[in-house]
């Protein structure tokens, strides 16, 4: 059965289950954990339940099916999940709903068994490789009653024309491609997310095409590896059409430039190894794509990278930093960095801070090293212990916040190029968008500005946010 054949029998299970919904008005919610891939996964699976007529809710009170897309990056998410599962337990005890987990931690077998073992109330268990079928689960635990377990340990497929009920109707993701062959030393992701396989052209240009008619205004293209796009399929001669020029991340970026009424395309995560020259043009000459690029530092000494595997030295990376910042006018960076990996002495954490000093971030996404089953970090001999691990997190937390201090300082009395995207959280008077760099705006405005891109002078600034005037 080919993929297309697998979508068209879960359309059918979509309308089983509406017909034994029989318009009662259900009501799911949805708990998302982790990065943007998982977001744009959650926006599928609430595209599904909406088709098959239940509506979303935030109050857990009324809710019939309670989704959780969960994520296993860190040790974190787990203690919510099992958190989440308490809660929903009593739930469950008082009116019988229906319980579904999915995502990257129920890829993980000592998650699973222990979810079996001491959450035997959980209905339905769903993979990243199987999220495609969640109408069928859903429809075996209605009308069999019975618990269903539905992982895949091969290779997933990718699958094109699932329903999508997006979070936001002006910023939009689209992931380009699934998995991850990089095998970081830390990393849990390329074992639940399976190899790199990237998307067709077609398809990516077509899904861009179609959200510009919508009225889309921002785009962000999501991949674990995005600037590796297509090269396995290259490498493997495995076919795909090259659709509008398109054969690499460079010109995918190029092609996705050039569809009228996107005015701003973002993409996370690239990897500093694979940022090609053609990548670098390309940004440069895009006027959408947005001049904040996200590149992952994790660590700055060298002898740490090659333990990570991150295949790159603290020095090529400052090159790499360097090589763009001639090249992208405007080019601002963010980061993520990992204190406290297996080895990691305190000397060697100083170059961390050498480089956080001298690439001045926008925006840096510090994190403490957690061991992940299965990796080879968590196998290494010379873990850090937790109290350092935490002292180290602090002074690089101090440093990145007095730099985004002093960095803030630049926009004061510029004028800035903003999306309005909504009200703003805490004051509904007031409306909030973002720069180019991804700064929040806070102004006031008319509600008809949102959705569309103004020009704001920027009279403040707060840390975390600025405050513009129209
Ligand atoms: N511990 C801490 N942080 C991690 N990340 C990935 N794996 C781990 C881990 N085991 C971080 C990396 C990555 C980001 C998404 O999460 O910095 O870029
Ligand atoms: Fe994990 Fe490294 Fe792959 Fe990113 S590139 S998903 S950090 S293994």
């Amino acid at each position: 059965m080919n993929t297309e054949q697998e979508v068209t029998i879960q359309s059918k299970f979509i309308e089983k289950v509406k017909e034994i919904n029989n318009d009662k008005k259900l009501k799911y919610s949805i708990l998302t954990m982790g990065c943007q891939l998982n977001e744009n996964d959650s926006e599928k699976l609430c595209g599904m339940m909406e088709q098959m007529g239940y509506q979303k809710t935030d109050n857990q009170e009324e809710v019939d099916i309670a989704l959780i897309n969960t994520c296993c990056v860190r040790e974190n998410a787990e203690d919510k999940l099992y958190g989440k599962l308490g809660e929903l337990k009593k739930l469950k005890e008082k009116k019988g709903i229906i319980i579904a987990i999915g995502g990257c931690m129920m890829q993980e077998k000592h998650i699973t068994d222990k979810i079996k073992q001491s959450y035997p109330f959980v209905d339905i268990i769903f993979g990243t490789h199987t999220l495609h079928r969640f109408p069928e689960d859903l429809y075996n635990a209605l009308k069999e009653k019975k618990k269903i377990e539905d992982i895949l340990d091969i290779e997933g497929k990718i699958y094109e024309g699932l329903p999508i009920k997006r979070d936001s109707n002006i910023k939009a993701s689209i992931t380009i491609m699934n998995g991850c062959n990089n095998f970081c030393s830390y990393c849990i992701v390329p074992y639940v997310r399976g190899r790199e396989r990237s998307r067709e052209p077609r398809a990516i240009i077509e899904e861009a095409k179609k959200l510009a008619k919508q009225g889309y205004k921002e785009i962000t293209l999501l991949g674990q590896n995005v600037n590796s796009y297509l090269r396995v399929e290259k490498e493997k001669n495995i076919n795909f059409e090259e659709y509008e020029g398109i054969n690499s991340f460079a010109t995918l970026l190029r092609a996705i430039n050039k569809i009228e009424g996107i005015e701003r395309i973002r993409f996370v995560s690239p990897h500093p190894k694979d940022f090609t020259e053609d990548v670098i043009n390309a940004i440069a000459d895009c006027k959408k794509v947005c001049k904040l690029i996200h590149l992952p530092l994790q660590s700055g000494n060298t002898k740490v990278l090659k333990e990570m595997n991150r295949k790159y030295t603290k020095e090529q990376y400052l090159e790499l930093v360097e090589k763009m910042k001639e090249k992208i006018p405007n080019l601002t960076l963010s980061t993520d960095i990992i204190v406290g990996f297996p080895g990691e002495t305190g000397q060697e954490f100083e170059d961390t801070l050498d480089v956080v000093e001298k690439v001045k971030f926008e925006q840096v996404y510090m994190f403490i090293y957690s061991r992940r089953v299965g990796t080879p970090g968590d196998k290494m001999q010379n873990q850090i212990p937790e109290e350092e691990k935490h002292k180290r997190f602090d002074r690089l937390k101090q440093l990145v916040e007095s730099q985004i201090q002093e960095n803030n300082q630049k926009y004061l009395n510029t004028i800035q190029k903003v999306l309005v995207e909504g009200e703003s959280k805490n004051n509904s008077k007031m409306l909030t968008g973002r720069t180019d760099s991804n700064k929040v705006v806070v102004f006031e405005g008319s509600k008809e500005l949102i959705g569309r891109m103004v020009e704001l002078k920027i009279v403040s600034e707060h840390m975390w946010y600025l405050k513009g005037e129209f």
